[in-house]
């Protein structure tokens, strides 16, 4: 192959190699990834391209540079090429589109609604929500309505939590070997920090600047909200509460014992109103679907996942015991802590907590 026909070459796939640098890019940013690989890749592809561009025409650039700098006229100096755009530098890109547009359109198309659902719809969301060839099916971000990040009850009496800070405490290794769902409780009041620490674990801030919490969420969009149903916790009076997660204060919706409520939500599992506390964990879907579209409901229910588990921790750590339920009646749920399909906001995961005996 001659020098030249090696140069178009690589103009070719250089053009098509900044297309894909940007793509990569676009999809980086639509789709929240930070450090996408593909798009790390396309940059060392389209750097390496650049740099045989440069390496098969040093002579030209040199002299167009020597030209520039020294101020000779170009009579002297190496002609620069002033042709523009060739047949054959369109032709590359003309066969760089057409075969990118086939390959996603034709050999990877999209496989949406392939999935025999055979009784179970999740298996038709989780292809539906796949990542295929075709990402743009994944998530197109709808900055216009984006909610607010923190709930509040502008008319709610407020509930000051102490300081959560932990001074000291078992070793994390202990604490996960420790863990058990414990389905009975001692009847003893819970404290305050005891609560405090509780939900600071799950949603707690931990960096003030960026207001990131102690528990992951996808793009930091925190979807899930955190109710509490108090029956016995020192210097609180039994009622419905709803975690203000800015202030680390409670705030109260609903005054009373619920703990027959709590129980027939809970699918009548009797240690659900038993215990001293249940914290219900809802999600504002819209917090995360602006951004993550179709993924959201994946990445609910992981981020609800990861709230849990750092509710279990903590009171295995505090010496408490804690048990998730997952069987529970939705709409019982909803209603107790006032909300539902209207507001957006569903129930997901109902997580009692209680002293040992
Ligand atoms: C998603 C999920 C739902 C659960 N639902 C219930 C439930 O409704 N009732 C219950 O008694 N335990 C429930 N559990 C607790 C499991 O039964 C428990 O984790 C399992 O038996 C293992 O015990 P361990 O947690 O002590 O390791 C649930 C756990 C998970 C993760």
């Amino acid at each position: 192959m001659r020098r030249k026909d090696l140069d178009y070459l690589v103009i070719g796939f250089l053009f098509l190699s900044g297309l894909y640098v940007f793509v990569t890019g676009l999809l980086a940013d639509l789709m929240g990834l930070n450090r996408f690989a593909y798009h790390s890749l396309a940059g060392y592809i389209f750097v390496t391209l650049a740099a045989c561009h440069v390496i098969l025409n040093w002579k030209r650039i040199s002299a167009y540079a020597a030209n520039l700098l020294r101020f000779r006229s170009k009579e002297r100096g190496e002609k620069v090429s002033k042709k523009g755009i060739t047949r054959r530098d369109a032709l590359f890109a003309a066969i760089g589109a057409v075969g990118g547009f086939s390959l996603s359109r034709f050999i990877f198309p999209l496989q949406e609604g392939q999935v025999e659902v055979k009784g179970d719809l999740g298996r038709l969301y989780h292809q539906w929500s796949s990542f295929g060839m075709t990402l743009f099916s994944g998530g197109r971000v709808n900055w216009g309505t984006r909610p607010s990040q923190y709930k509040t009850y502008p008319d709610a009496r407020r509930v000051g939590l102490p300081d959560p800070a932990w001074k000291e405490g078992p070793p994390i290794g202990a604490v996960i070997e420790r863990r058990r769902s414990v389905r009975r409780y001692a009847d003893r009041l819970l404290s305050k920090l005891e609560l405090s620490r509780l939900l600071h674990a799950m949603q707690g801030i931990t960096e003030e600047g960026r207001a990131f919490r102690a528990a992951p969420s996808a793009g930091a969009l925190y979807p899930i909200e955190i109710y509490a149903v108090v029956r016995d916790v020192e210097g609180i009076e039994s009622g419905v509460y709803h975690y203000a997660v800015r202030e680390h204060e409670m705030e109260q919706i609903k005054k009373g014992d619920f703990r027959d409520q709590v129980t027939a939500a809970g699918a009548m599992q009797a240690f659900v109103g038993e215990s001293q506390v249940t914290f219900i964990l809802t999600a504002i879907f819209q917090r995360t679907r602006w951004k993550y579209r179709k993924r959201t409901y994946r990445y609910v229910l992981l981020e609800a996942g990861h709230i849990a588990q750092n509710l279990y921790l903590a009171a295995t750590a505090l010496g408490l015991g804690c048990c998730a339920v997952g069987a529970f009646r939705d709409q019982a749920l909803d209603e107790l802590v006032g909300v539902g399909e209207d507001e957006g906001e569903g129930s997901l995961y109902l997580l009692p907590v209680g002293k040992l005996s």
